[in-house]
Protein backbone atom coordinates (compact mmCIF):
# COMPACT_ATOMS: atom_id res chain seq x y z
CA UNK A 1 0.00 0.00 0.00
CA UNK A 2 2.76 2.57 0.87
CA UNK A 3 4.74 1.71 -2.00
CA UNK A 4 1.91 2.25 -4.13
CA UNK A 5 1.22 5.73 -2.73
CA UNK A 6 4.76 6.52 -2.93
CA UNK A 7 4.78 5.26 -6.62
CA UNK A 8 1.74 7.31 -6.87
CA UNK A 9 3.43 10.21 -6.05
CA UNK A 10 6.58 9.87 -7.64
CA UNK A 11 4.51 9.07 -10.50
CA UNK A 12 2.19 12.54 -10.36
CA UNK A 13 5.37 14.94 -9.55
CA UNK A 14 6.74 13.30 -12.57
CA UNK A 15 3.83 14.02 -15.03
CA UNK A 16 3.15 18.03 -13.57
CA UNK A 17 7.09 18.72 -13.82
CA UNK A 18 6.67 16.73 -17.51
CA UNK A 19 3.61 19.41 -18.57
CA UNK A 20 5.01 22.52 -16.85
CA UNK A 21 8.61 22.17 -18.57
CA UNK A 22 6.24 21.84 -21.65
CA UNK A 23 4.18 24.67 -20.99
CA UNK A 24 7.34 26.66 -20.28
CA UNK A 25 8.86 25.62 -23.69
CA UNK A 26 5.34 26.55 -24.84
CA UNK A 27 5.56 30.27 -24.01
CA UNK A 28 9.30 31.05 -23.93
CA UNK A 29 10.35 32.75 -27.15
CA UNK A 30 13.34 31.71 -28.79
CA UNK A 31 16.15 33.20 -26.95
CA UNK A 32 18.24 35.52 -29.72
CA UNK A 33 16.47 38.90 -28.80
CA UNK A 34 15.62 41.64 -30.95
CA UNK A 35 16.60 41.82 -34.36
CA UNK A 36 19.65 44.15 -34.84
CA UNK A 37 18.88 47.45 -36.18
CA UNK A 38 20.90 46.95 -39.02
CA UNK A 39 20.55 49.08 -42.33
CA UNK A 40 22.28 47.08 -45.54
CA UNK A 41 23.97 49.77 -47.99
CA UNK A 42 23.41 48.05 -51.40
CA UNK A 43 25.88 48.18 -53.73
CA UNK A 44 26.78 46.27 -57.43
CA UNK A 45 29.66 44.22 -55.79
CA UNK A 46 27.25 43.19 -52.94
CA UNK A 47 24.52 42.03 -55.47
CA UNK A 48 26.64 40.26 -57.80
CA UNK A 49 28.16 38.17 -54.71
CA UNK A 50 25.10 37.72 -53.34
CA UNK A 51 23.26 36.11 -56.47
CA UNK A 52 26.19 33.78 -56.80
CA UNK A 53 26.00 32.71 -53.10
CA UNK A 54 22.07 32.43 -53.34
CA UNK A 55 21.54 30.78 -57.15
CA UNK A 56 25.25 28.45 -56.56
CA UNK A 57 26.95 28.09 -53.32
CA UNK A 58 24.50 28.67 -50.70
CA UNK A 59 21.18 27.55 -52.75
CA UNK A 60 18.50 29.67 -51.27
CA UNK A 61 16.86 29.77 -54.34
CA UNK A 62 17.03 25.92 -54.82
CA UNK A 63 14.59 25.91 -51.55
CA UNK A 64 12.92 28.85 -52.28
CA UNK A 65 11.20 28.36 -55.20
CA UNK A 66 9.00 26.13 -56.78
CA UNK A 67 10.97 22.44 -58.65
CA UNK A 68 10.10 20.78 -61.31
CA UNK A 69 10.59 16.97 -59.81
CA UNK A 70 9.56 15.14 -63.32
CA UNK A 71 13.29 16.20 -64.38
CA UNK A 72 16.62 15.52 -62.97
CA UNK A 73 17.19 17.46 -60.14
CA UNK A 74 14.64 19.20 -60.03
CA UNK A 75 15.43 22.42 -61.35
CA UNK A 76 13.67 25.73 -60.77
CA UNK A 77 10.59 26.48 -62.10
CA UNK A 78 10.87 29.26 -64.43
CA UNK A 79 9.15 32.60 -62.87
CA UNK A 80 9.06 31.04 -59.12
CA UNK A 81 12.58 32.18 -58.55
CA UNK A 82 12.24 32.98 -54.48
CA UNK A 83 8.82 32.90 -54.47
CA UNK A 84 8.42 29.93 -52.18
CA UNK A 85 6.11 27.21 -51.82
CA UNK A 86 8.04 24.06 -52.19
CA UNK A 87 6.92 21.52 -49.21
CA UNK A 88 8.82 19.46 -47.10
CA UNK A 89 6.17 16.84 -45.19
CA UNK A 90 5.89 13.52 -43.99
CA UNK A 91 6.09 11.63 -47.19
CA UNK A 92 9.64 12.92 -47.28
CA UNK A 93 9.87 12.20 -43.50
CA UNK A 94 9.57 15.32 -41.94
CA UNK A 95 7.70 15.59 -38.66
CA UNK A 96 4.90 17.82 -40.16
CA UNK A 97 4.00 20.39 -43.04
CA UNK A 98 7.14 23.38 -43.56
CA UNK A 99 6.69 25.20 -46.56
CA UNK A 100 9.77 27.51 -47.69
CA UNK A 101 8.68 31.27 -48.04
CA UNK A 102 8.05 33.33 -50.30
CA UNK A 103 11.70 36.19 -50.28
CA UNK A 104 10.64 38.74 -52.94
CA UNK A 105 8.95 41.79 -52.21
CA UNK A 106 5.20 40.56 -52.15
CA UNK A 107 6.86 38.93 -48.51
CA UNK A 108 9.38 40.92 -47.49
CA UNK A 109 8.91 44.67 -48.23
CA UNK A 110 7.64 44.94 -44.55
CA UNK A 111 11.19 43.13 -43.08
CA UNK A 112 13.55 45.54 -42.20
CA UNK A 113 17.22 44.24 -43.15
CA UNK A 114 17.25 43.42 -39.29
CA UNK A 115 14.69 40.95 -39.28
CA UNK A 116 15.75 39.17 -42.49
CA UNK A 117 19.31 38.95 -41.00
CA UNK A 118 18.10 37.58 -38.09
CA UNK A 119 15.90 35.44 -40.06
CA UNK A 120 18.79 33.77 -42.21
CA UNK A 121 21.61 33.67 -39.22
CA UNK A 122 19.34 32.67 -36.18
CA UNK A 123 16.42 31.20 -37.36
CA UNK A 124 13.94 33.62 -35.99
CA UNK A 125 10.87 34.64 -38.51
CA UNK A 126 9.52 38.34 -37.97
CA UNK A 127 6.59 37.27 -35.84
CA UNK A 128 9.43 35.67 -33.65
CA UNK A 129 8.57 31.96 -34.52
CA UNK A 130 11.42 29.86 -34.80
CA UNK A 131 12.14 28.32 -38.11
CA UNK A 132 12.42 25.03 -39.01
CA UNK A 133 16.43 24.15 -39.52
CA UNK A 134 15.67 22.52 -42.80
CA UNK A 135 16.33 26.46 -42.91
CA UNK A 136 19.89 26.02 -42.65
CA UNK A 137 20.83 28.82 -40.50
CA UNK A 138 23.45 27.69 -37.70
CA UNK A 139 25.19 27.14 -41.07
CA UNK A 140 24.81 30.59 -42.37
CA UNK A 141 25.60 32.00 -39.01
CA UNK A 142 29.22 30.75 -39.32
CA UNK A 143 29.61 32.49 -42.56
CA UNK A 144 31.31 35.83 -42.89
CA UNK A 145 28.94 38.90 -41.96
CA UNK A 146 29.61 40.09 -45.34
CA UNK A 147 28.72 37.72 -47.18
CA UNK A 148 25.06 37.32 -45.60
CA UNK A 149 25.15 41.07 -45.97
CA UNK A 150 25.74 40.29 -49.85
CA UNK A 151 22.68 37.74 -49.89
CA UNK A 152 20.21 40.38 -48.47
CA UNK A 153 21.17 43.15 -50.76
CA UNK A 154 20.40 40.33 -53.47
CA UNK A 155 17.44 39.23 -52.11
CA UNK A 156 15.99 42.87 -52.01
CA UNK A 157 16.21 42.91 -55.94
CA UNK A 158 14.25 39.89 -56.64
CA UNK A 159 10.95 40.43 -58.81
CA UNK A 160 7.56 40.41 -56.64
CA UNK A 161 6.00 37.21 -56.90
CA UNK A 162 2.41 37.33 -55.41
CA UNK A 163 2.82 33.50 -54.22
CA UNK A 164 1.34 33.08 -50.38
CA UNK A 165 3.09 30.33 -48.69
CA UNK A 166 1.20 28.19 -46.01
CA UNK A 167 2.38 28.57 -42.25
CA UNK A 168 4.26 25.73 -41.03
CA UNK A 169 2.85 22.92 -39.02
CA UNK A 170 5.00 20.54 -37.08
CA UNK A 171 4.06 17.70 -35.15
CA UNK A 172 4.61 17.54 -30.78
CA UNK A 173 6.78 17.31 -29.50
CA UNK A 174 8.99 18.23 -32.51
CA UNK A 175 6.79 21.72 -32.44
CA UNK A 176 8.34 22.56 -28.55
CA UNK A 177 11.56 21.22 -29.15
CA UNK A 178 12.00 23.41 -31.81
CA UNK A 179 11.78 26.56 -30.18
CA UNK A 180 14.97 25.87 -28.04
CA UNK A 181 17.15 25.37 -31.54
CA UNK A 182 17.71 29.29 -32.36
CA UNK A 183 20.60 30.53 -31.67
CA UNK A 184 22.91 34.10 -32.55
CA UNK A 185 25.18 33.90 -35.27
CA UNK A 186 28.70 33.20 -34.73
CA UNK A 187 30.27 34.49 -37.90
CA UNK A 188 33.58 33.79 -39.19
CA UNK A 189 36.13 35.44 -41.03
CA UNK A 190 36.25 34.12 -44.37
CA UNK A 191 39.47 32.65 -44.97
CA UNK A 192 41.60 33.54 -47.88
CA UNK A 193 40.90 32.13 -51.71
CA UNK A 194 44.49 30.91 -51.69
CA UNK A 195 44.35 28.82 -48.66
CA UNK A 196 42.12 26.12 -51.33
CA UNK A 197 41.89 23.79 -47.48
CA UNK A 198 40.21 26.18 -45.54
CA UNK A 199 38.12 28.55 -48.13
CA UNK A 200 37.36 24.98 -49.49
CA UNK A 201 35.94 24.08 -45.58
CA UNK A 202 34.31 27.23 -45.75
CA UNK A 203 32.08 26.68 -49.11
CA UNK A 204 31.21 23.42 -47.70
CA UNK A 205 29.49 24.78 -44.71
CA UNK A 206 27.89 27.33 -47.00
CA UNK A 207 26.47 24.60 -49.18
CA UNK A 208 25.47 22.37 -46.61
CA UNK A 209 27.16 19.21 -48.22
CA UNK A 210 27.53 17.24 -44.70
CA UNK A 211 23.65 17.56 -44.04
CA UNK A 212 22.77 15.14 -46.49
CA UNK A 213 26.21 13.14 -46.54
CA UNK A 214 25.87 11.94 -43.31
CA UNK A 215 23.33 9.90 -41.24
CA UNK A 216 20.84 11.97 -39.71
CA UNK A 217 18.59 11.01 -36.71
CA UNK A 218 15.50 12.98 -35.81
CA UNK A 219 17.25 16.10 -38.17
CA UNK A 220 20.43 15.68 -36.37
CA UNK A 221 23.80 14.67 -38.12
CA UNK A 222 24.97 11.29 -36.49
CA UNK A 223 28.41 12.08 -34.67
CA UNK A 224 31.18 10.26 -36.89
CA UNK A 225 29.35 10.09 -39.94
CA UNK A 226 30.33 13.20 -41.53
CA UNK A 227 30.24 12.95 -45.25
CA UNK A 228 30.23 9.23 -45.25
CA UNK A 229 26.79 9.46 -46.52
CA UNK A 230 23.49 7.60 -45.43
CA UNK A 231 20.82 10.37 -45.32
CA UNK A 232 17.79 8.88 -47.16
CA UNK A 233 15.23 10.78 -49.21
CA UNK A 234 12.15 8.95 -48.94
CA UNK A 235 10.13 8.98 -52.99
CA UNK A 236 7.10 7.37 -54.17
CA UNK A 237 9.72 5.65 -56.38
CA UNK A 238 11.71 4.09 -53.32
CA UNK A 239 14.48 5.43 -51.06
CA UNK A 240 17.89 7.45 -52.56
CA UNK A 241 20.96 8.21 -50.34
CA UNK A 242 23.83 10.50 -50.24
CA UNK A 243 26.20 8.40 -50.84
CA UNK A 244 29.92 8.60 -49.28
CA UNK A 245 31.85 11.44 -49.92
CA UNK A 246 34.98 10.56 -48.09
CA UNK A 247 38.13 10.20 -50.24
CA UNK A 248 37.93 6.64 -49.04
CA UNK A 249 39.38 4.33 -52.22
CA UNK A 250 36.71 1.37 -51.74
CA UNK A 251 33.12 3.01 -50.40
CA UNK A 252 33.72 7.06 -51.26
CA UNK A 253 35.44 9.25 -53.90
CA UNK A 254 38.91 8.07 -53.58
CA UNK A 255 39.82 7.41 -56.65
CA UNK A 256 38.37 10.65 -57.96
CA UNK A 257 40.85 13.01 -59.66
CA UNK A 258 40.04 16.70 -58.77
CA UNK A 259 39.64 16.80 -62.79
CA UNK A 260 37.13 14.29 -62.49
CA UNK A 261 35.59 15.90 -59.26
CA UNK A 262 35.28 19.41 -61.24
CA UNK A 263 33.77 17.55 -64.59
CA UNK A 264 30.75 15.99 -62.34
CA UNK A 265 30.18 19.53 -61.33
CA UNK A 266 30.33 21.31 -64.51
CA UNK A 267 28.52 18.76 -67.05
CA UNK A 268 25.11 20.17 -66.03
CA UNK A 269 26.28 23.82 -66.79
CA UNK A 270 27.70 22.74 -70.25
CA UNK A 271 25.10 24.90 -72.54
CA UNK A 272 24.88 21.45 -74.38
CA UNK A 273 22.86 19.73 -71.14
CA UNK A 274 19.16 19.35 -71.86
CA UNK A 275 17.63 18.65 -68.44
CA UNK A 276 16.90 14.91 -68.47
CA UNK A 277 13.02 14.43 -67.91
CA UNK A 278 12.80 10.99 -65.83
CA UNK A 279 10.43 8.15 -66.11
CA UNK A 280 7.57 7.28 -63.74
CA UNK A 281 8.99 5.24 -61.50
CA UNK A 282 12.49 6.65 -61.13
CA UNK A 283 14.47 8.13 -58.38
CA UNK A 284 15.42 11.69 -58.53
CA UNK A 285 18.52 13.13 -56.87
CA UNK A 286 17.67 16.00 -54.34
CA UNK A 287 21.43 17.40 -54.96
CA UNK A 288 21.23 20.19 -56.88
CA UNK A 289 23.26 19.66 -59.25
CA UNK A 290 21.87 22.50 -61.70
CA UNK A 291 22.60 25.20 -59.00
CA UNK A 292 26.31 24.20 -58.02
CA UNK A 293 27.13 23.44 -61.98
CA UNK A 294 27.97 27.96 -61.87
CA UNK A 295 29.84 27.20 -58.72
CA UNK A 296 33.31 28.91 -60.39
CA UNK A 297 35.79 25.98 -61.22
CA UNK A 298 38.13 27.63 -58.71
CA UNK A 299 35.55 27.36 -56.03
CA UNK A 300 34.68 23.21 -56.82
CA UNK A 301 38.58 22.51 -56.44
CA UNK A 302 38.58 23.97 -53.17
CA UNK A 303 35.68 21.99 -52.18
CA UNK A 304 38.01 19.09 -53.60
CA UNK A 305 40.95 20.15 -51.43
CA UNK A 306 39.01 20.77 -48.64
CA UNK A 307 37.30 17.14 -48.61
CA UNK A 308 40.82 15.63 -49.72
CA UNK A 309 41.53 16.92 -46.16
CA UNK A 310 39.57 15.23 -43.86
CA UNK A 311 39.56 11.84 -42.29
CA UNK A 312 38.63 9.10 -45.30
CA UNK A 313 34.95 6.72 -43.66
CA UNK A 314 34.70 3.43 -44.51
CA UNK A 315 30.84 3.33 -45.50
CA UNK A 316 29.59 1.49 -48.41
CA UNK A 317 26.36 3.43 -49.30
CA UNK A 318 23.60 2.06 -51.33
CA UNK A 319 22.68 5.01 -53.04
CA UNK A 320 19.16 3.79 -54.84
CA UNK A 321 16.71 1.25 -53.70
CA UNK A 322 13.51 0.83 -55.92
CA UNK A 323 10.49 -0.32 -54.06
CA UNK A 324 8.64 -3.14 -56.40
C1 LIG B 1 16.94 23.36 -47.62
C2 LIG B 1 15.98 24.40 -47.92
C3 LIG B 1 16.30 25.85 -47.62
C4 LIG B 1 17.44 26.55 -47.97
C5 LIG B 1 18.68 26.05 -48.70
C6 LIG B 1 17.21 27.89 -47.50
N1 LIG B 1 15.99 28.02 -46.91
FE1 LIG B 1 15.20 29.71 -46.09
N2 LIG B 1 13.62 28.65 -45.41
C7 LIG B 1 13.35 27.32 -45.72
C8 LIG B 1 12.10 26.94 -45.08
C9 LIG B 1 11.45 25.57 -45.19
C10 LIG B 1 11.65 28.07 -44.35
C11 LIG B 1 10.41 28.16 -43.47
C12 LIG B 1 10.76 27.64 -42.08
C13 LIG B 1 9.67 27.81 -41.06
O1 LIG B 1 8.80 28.67 -41.25
O2 LIG B 1 9.71 27.10 -40.06
C14 LIG B 1 12.62 29.12 -44.59
C15 LIG B 1 12.53 30.41 -44.04
C16 LIG B 1 13.32 31.49 -44.45
C17 LIG B 1 13.11 32.86 -44.06
C18 LIG B 1 12.00 33.38 -43.14
C19 LIG B 1 10.91 33.93 -44.00
C20 LIG B 1 9.55 33.99 -43.38
O3 LIG B 1 8.65 34.52 -44.07
O4 LIG B 1 9.36 33.52 -42.25
C21 LIG B 1 14.08 33.61 -44.69
C22 LIG B 1 14.27 35.13 -44.64
C23 LIG B 1 14.89 32.69 -45.46
N3 LIG B 1 14.41 31.41 -45.28
C24 LIG B 1 15.96 33.05 -46.26
C25 LIG B 1 16.87 32.13 -46.81
C26 LIG B 1 18.14 32.50 -47.40
C27 LIG B 1 18.62 33.92 -47.62
C28 LIG B 1 18.77 31.34 -47.76
C29 LIG B 1 20.17 31.16 -48.33
C30 LIG B 1 21.25 31.79 -47.59
C31 LIG B 1 17.87 30.25 -47.41
N4 LIG B 1 16.74 30.77 -46.83
C32 LIG B 1 18.14 28.92 -47.65
C33 LIG B 1 14.11 26.50 -46.50
C34 LIG B 1 15.40 26.79 -46.97
C1 LIG C 1 19.95 17.91 -50.54
C2 LIG C 1 20.94 16.89 -50.27
C3 LIG C 1 22.34 17.05 -50.83
C4 LIG C 1 23.18 18.13 -50.73
C5 LIG C 1 22.91 19.48 -50.08
C6 LIG C 1 24.42 17.74 -51.35
N1 LIG C 1 24.32 16.47 -51.84
FE1 LIG C 1 25.75 15.49 -52.91
N2 LIG C 1 24.42 13.99 -53.32
C7 LIG C 1 23.20 13.82 -52.70
C8 LIG C 1 22.59 12.57 -53.17
C9 LIG C 1 21.26 12.01 -52.71
C10 LIG C 1 23.50 12.00 -54.10
C11 LIG C 1 23.33 10.67 -54.86
C12 LIG C 1 22.57 10.83 -56.16
C13 LIG C 1 23.34 11.60 -57.18
O1 LIG C 1 24.44 11.16 -57.56
O2 LIG C 1 22.87 12.65 -57.58
C14 LIG C 1 24.63 12.92 -54.16
C15 LIG C 1 25.76 12.72 -54.95
C16 LIG C 1 26.97 13.44 -54.81
C17 LIG C 1 28.20 13.10 -55.47
C18 LIG C 1 28.42 11.93 -56.42
C19 LIG C 1 29.10 10.83 -55.64
C20 LIG C 1 29.15 9.54 -56.34
O3 LIG C 1 29.70 8.59 -55.73
O4 LIG C 1 28.66 9.42 -57.48
C21 LIG C 1 29.15 14.01 -55.07
C22 LIG C 1 30.61 14.08 -55.48
C23 LIG C 1 28.48 14.92 -54.15
N3 LIG C 1 27.15 14.54 -54.03
C24 LIG C 1 29.11 15.98 -53.51
C25 LIG C 1 28.43 16.97 -52.81
C26 LIG C 1 29.02 18.21 -52.37
C27 LIG C 1 30.49 18.57 -52.50
C28 LIG C 1 28.02 18.95 -51.79
C29 LIG C 1 28.10 20.35 -51.24
C30 LIG C 1 28.65 21.35 -52.15
C31 LIG C 1 26.79 18.15 -51.88
N4 LIG C 1 27.09 16.97 -52.48
C32 LIG C 1 25.54 18.56 -51.39
C33 LIG C 1 22.59 14.72 -51.83
C34 LIG C 1 23.07 16.00 -51.54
Amino acid sequence: MKTLKTLGIIISTIIILAITSGLYVNFAKPDVGKAPDLKVKVTNERIQRGKYLANHVTVCMDCHSQRDWSTFSGPVVHGTEGAGGEVFDKKAGFPGSIYSTNLTPHSLSSWTDGEIYRAITAGVGKDGHALFPVMGYQRFGKMSKEDIISIIAYIRTLQPNKNDVPSPQLDFPVSLLNKLSPRLAEHRIKPSETDSIQYGGYLVNAAGCVDCHSKQDKGQIVKGTEFGGGMEFKQPAGIIRAPNITMDNATGIGRWTRELFVKKFKLYADTGYKPQRLAKNDLNTPMPWMMYANMSESDIKSIYAYLKSIEPKDNKVEVRSYAK
